[in-house]
């Protein structure tokens, strides 16, 4: 969603200003424009040249250069949001009182925008009571501030106060200031990832679902202004953004009982998940022996959440199922929208080589409740999602 936006970066004496290029690189490859501003002490650590070829604008340090003066009150008027990173232990006292000695001082001074800080500081002087009423002070003032990171510091020691990382300033600039409102005031839930159902205390039966295309969907949801619940299977992912509620579950068991819980409340709900089918009958409560050279295991259909989902839905509830079908897949896909009751259901073949478990790319057709056709090309999961989300905005009338 930063596709459009203008930035406005100001950069100061940092050890952590070499991250500073990463993120006007992230900015960039996101589709916004950047303008970078530094302060004198900056200098010494990131080059300005480095800064104006990848932000594609000229990089601004000096208030008044010659006869030219830069137009710092019309630099927080072009910006969606300034961002200082790294904040350094000295701007940020200046900061905090109106100090306006050089030009990122006086851009903040006159931003009409947001402004965003990420500080960076060696962990004694993190903590120390005059920078951390200096934080208050900034906060106080409206700004929002980055949570520094614990690691490595430039000190040799370790602790809190490394500056966050670039993907992680750039994720919370669009969760905080980038959300749209296509889905405001609606609840969606998403299910996502595979489920485990126990055999015994150490193993399970699973599938090779990787969670990706329920997470994706989830996150373009919240993106588009939903409030999103995640109901997910056993995964390695976290959604990339804080404000989405994840109920982790392992079993299709956990998992219908948290989607039937939450789903009375929700406006839309998407079932991604490649839930089990089947689970064991008898669950050992020890570690089963290798006694024999067979070994049967007891299995028992598990309830469908789906058709569960569309029995119970009522008229101003939308719900999407997928089909993961390997033969007769348009006439399975329909006949599963039918029986589960689904508003559209969303057909991945397992022949297409860019779809399926574990990908990064995925090819779907999507069918509504009239047996509408919609097609689309092989492209990445978070693009597959964009079009999911779209044709839901389409289709669900409020
Ligand atoms: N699904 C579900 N609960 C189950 C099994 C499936 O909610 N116990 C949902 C899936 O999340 C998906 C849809 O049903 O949205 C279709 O899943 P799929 O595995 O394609 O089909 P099944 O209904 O399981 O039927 P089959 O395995 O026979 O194709």
């Amino acid at each position: 969603m930063l596709a459009g936006k203008k930035i406005l970066l100001g950069i100061t004496g940092s050890i952590a200003a070499y991250k500073a290029i990463m993120i006007v690189r992230l900015i960039v490859k996101a589709g916004a424009e950047v303008k970078v501003i530094m302060t004198p002490a900056a200098k010494d650590f990131v080059s300005a040249l480095t800064l104006s070829t990848l932000s594609n604008n000229k990089v601004l340090i000096n208030l008044a250069d010659e006869d030219t003066w830069a137009n710092h009150v019309m630099l927080g008027r072009w910006a969606d949001v300034m961002l200082i990173a790294p904040l350094s232990c000295n701007t940020l006292a200046k900061m905090s009182t109106g100090m306006c000695d050089n030009l990122v001082l006086a851009a903040y001074l006159s931003a009409t925008c947001p402004v965003v800080v990420a500080p960076a500081m060696d962990e004694d002087m993190w903590k120390h009571t005059s920078i951390q009423n200096n934080i208050r002070k900034l906060e106080l003032a409206g700004n929002t501030v980055i949570k520094v990171g614990k690691g490595a510091l430039a000190s040799g020691l370790y602790g809190e106060g490394r500056m966050a990382e670039p993907e992680e300033i750039i994720t919370l600039i669009e969760e905080l200031f980038f959300r749209l409102t296509t889905f405001k005031g609606r609840k969606a839930m998403v299910t996502a990832g595979p489920t485990y159902e126990q055999i015994d205390p150490v193993r399970f039966v699973g599938n090779h679902s990787s969670g990706k295309m329920g997470y994706a969907i989830a996150e373009e949801l919240y993106m588009r202004g939903a409030e999103v619940t995640l109901v997910s299977g056993p995964t390695s992912l976290t959604p990339k953004f804080s404000g989405i509620n994840v109920k982790k579950v392992q079993s299709a068991a956990e998992m219908y009982t948290a989607c039937i819980s939450i789903f009375p409340e929700m406006d839309i709900a998407v079932m991604a998940a490649a839930v089990a089918d089947y689970t064991i009958a008898d669950i050992s409560t020890e570690k089963i022996k290798k006694n024999e050279n067979f070994l049967d295991i007891h299995l028992t259909k598990t309830k469908d959440i789906l058709k569960n989902l569309g029995e119970l839905k009522n008229d101003r509830q939308f719900l999407v199922g997928f089909a993961l079908e390997t033969t007769n897949e348009k006439e399975n896909a329909l006949q599963k929208l039918k029986s589960k009751n689904a508003d559209l259901i969303v057909l991945n073949s397992l022949k297409d080589v860019e779809a399926g478990f574990g990908k990064v790319t995925n090819k779907v057709t999507i069918f509504d409740k009239d047996e509408n056709e919609f097609s689309y090309e092989a492209k990445s999961k978070l693009l597959v999602a964009k079009d999911i989300v779209e044709l839901i905005h389409k289709k669900y009338s409020w």
